[in-house]
């Protein structure tokens, strides 16, 4: 059950908000079928995330992408933004969201018409080859015969996710961390801040006066130490009923 004077609360707050972000992780995308990777239906309880593993990639790249395929892409495939997704876009069109730090790497946010997106964990959206760096959009990559390898020198492909013991993109860091410092109000949407560096980032927004408004199913590891307004609710449930209190 959503709580109506919280809503109201939050609603009011990116109302006179000057400077607004959203910080998501896969809870956001439950409600499009993507599962998440810890929790009930955890990835992580049914697969050893050693296939992303990036010293596992490298040795064994056929066992690793089948697991890729199966999990990300064969999902990703079927799957659209949701009611959460949309109205973070519409919140955008209205000026009530200036950027998006997403954990995520479904193109979600992106399908749903938002602009301003830092992917902190790449992208399932683009491939690289691992011997020229030969750059892939995904449409040009026929994931039927696996390994895929490149077009120009035959080295196997490997999506631009980050992959466990892989550096994070800095250019996402950075700016994600500046959107942070920037911002007057700060929502985290469906994440369990386990992943540093990124768990990092909302802290940030607190450390500069931020108002930190969570939305979670349930508690995380922030709600108890940076949360001032918990939502306590589904993403696509919280955000459709704060979309109509912002008459979006
Ligand atoms: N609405 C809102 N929150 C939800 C919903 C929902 N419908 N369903 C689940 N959640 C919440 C869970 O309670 C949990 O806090 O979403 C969070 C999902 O946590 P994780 O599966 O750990 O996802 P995330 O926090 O994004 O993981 C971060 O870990 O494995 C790495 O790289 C991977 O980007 C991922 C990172």
């Amino acid at each position: 059950m959503i709580d109506n004077r919280k809503i109201g609360e939050a609603a009011e707050k990116i109302r006179k908000s000057k400077y607004t972000v959203a910080f998501t992780g896969a809870g956001i995308s439950v409600e499009s079928g993507i599962p998440p990777f810890r929790g009930e239906n955890g990835l992580w309880n049914k697969y050893d995330p050693i296939f992303v593993e990036i010293e596992y990639f490298h040795k064994k790249p056929l066992q690793s992408w089948k697991k890729i395929k199966e999990i990300f892409y064969d999902t990703f495939d079927e799957a659209n933004p949701n009611a959460a997704h949309k109205i973070l876009a519409k919140m955008g069109e209205r000026g009530f969201l200036e950027s998006i730090i997403t954990q995520n790497i479904d193109n979600l946010h992106q399908k749903a018409g938002f602009k301003n997106v830092y992917e902190l964990h790449g992208t399932s959206r683009t491939l690289s080859c691992t011997e020229c760096s030969s750059e892939y959009d995904l449409s040009f990559v026929d994931l039927n015969f696996l390994p895929p390898t490149c077009y120009v020198c035959k080295g196997i492909l490997k999506p631009d996710i980050v992959f466990f013991n892989e550096p994070i993109p800095q250019f996402a860091l950075k700016r994600s961390f500046e959107e942070a410092k920037k911002s007057d109000v700060f929502i985290i949407i469906g994440t369990n801040a386990e992943v540093i560096p990124a768990a990092d980032i909302p802290v940030a927004a607190k450390e500069h006066g931020a108002t930190i408004i969570e939305i979670n199913i349930e508690k995380s590891h922030f709600t108890d130490t940076i949360t001032d307004i918990f939502l306590k609710a589904k993403a696509a449930e919280v955000l459709t009923e704060l979309g109509k209190v912002l008459y979006l």
